[in-house]
């Protein structure tokens, strides 16, 4: 196959074969050949086509919904993997489920990162994955993680014309990733103080910093229903910003109402980055820039290769 590296292979699970293809010609390796099927009680039943002893295999799989059939697809292909002789198992997964319960908020909650987290563990060799919720997540993992930042990517994508753009987190959580992108952008930043009332509800408290008569530049990991980003536009407009506004986010789930919500928002630019599938709600406005060129620096790092 011309000058394909024979010693690492790509193996797609079924959540994301698209971004598993832009990695491997990124890469510059080849797709495994793999079948996943299901019994007829609907166990889920994978086999590798392909032989992978010796090979560094890197099997790329996002956990969307259905997460747990996703979950353990991957972990039946790494064990594929580990029974056929390859040299090393690392598990691509651009976005980590479950990473966003990295405590317990209340008591009866279970830590369901770390419950991931062990069962990754006992299957790969390596982790790595892009923008983790927080970097207590990292500290679930007994494995090695490489943690790929979109921080540049994105902030090049969203860079405003005019100096009069204010980067806004839209909860507490996420002001460290904000200030690091209005550094990146020489921006001032702007922080919302939001409180959760349930999965997809969310309500302000307050706007800390300045943004009268500014454009706004909302940075957050996770698109999921969009409540945070319809609180954080109604905040933003009440606190005196301009109808400027451009979300943007790594991983673009908008899951339930989010569609619903952001279409009558007046946002100019939403964009996210590849990490999943486009989900279908997501408006057309959105633009999709892809990680597969930054994953394949960082598989090449490890390998110490250009
Ligand atoms: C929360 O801590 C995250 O950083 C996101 O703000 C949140 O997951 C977004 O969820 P939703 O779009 O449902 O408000």
């Amino acid at each position: 196959m011309g000058d394909v590296r024979e010693e690492w292979v790509v193996l797609a699970g079924s959540s994301h074969p698209e971004l598993a293809s832009s990695l491997a010609q990124s890469l510059g390796s080849r797709l495994v050949h793999r079948t996943l099927d299901r019994f007829p009680d609907g166990e889920q039943r994978v086999q590798l086509r392909d032989d992978v002893r010796d090979r560094e295999v890197y099997v790329v799989q996002s956990l969307i919904a259905p997460i747990g059939d996703h979950l353990l697809e991957l972990l039946l292909l790494a064990d594929a993997c580990r029974r056929g002789g390859a040299k090393q198992v690392t598990g691509v997964i651009p976005y980590l489920a479950y990473a966003r319960q990295d405590r317990r908020e209340v008591e009866g909650m279970p830590l369901g990162a770390r419950v991931v987290a062990d069962a990754l563990g006992g299957a790969l060799d390596r982790l790595i994955s892009v923008d983790l919720h927080s970097a207590g997540v990292e500290g679930c993992f007994s494995l090695p993680v490489e943690h790929v930042s979109c921080a540049a990517l994105l902030a090049d994508a969203v860079r405003p014309g005019s100096a009069e753009a204010v980067v806004v987190s839209p909860d507490l959580g996420g002001a460290k990733r904000a200030e690091r992108f209005a550094r990146a952008l020489g921006l001032p930043v702007a922080i919302i103080h939001k409180s959760r009332r349930s999965g997809s509800e969310v309500s302000v408290q307050g706007v800390v910093g300045e943004v009268e008569g500014r454009a706004a530049i909302i940075v957050d990991d996770i698109v999921s229903t969009a409540g945070t980003i319809e609180a954080a536009v109604g905040a933003l407009l009440g606190a005196g910003a301009t109808k400027d506004i451009t979300v943007c986010a790594t991983h673009g789930l908008f899951v339930g109402p989010a569609g619903d919500r952001l279409r009558p928002l007046p946002i100019r630019r939403i964009v996210v980055t590849d990490t999943l599938p486009r989900s279908p709600s997501a408006p057309a406005i959105t633009e999709v820039i892809s990680t597969a060129a930054l994953v394949a620096e960082t598989i090449r790092k490890l390998h110490g290769a250009k």
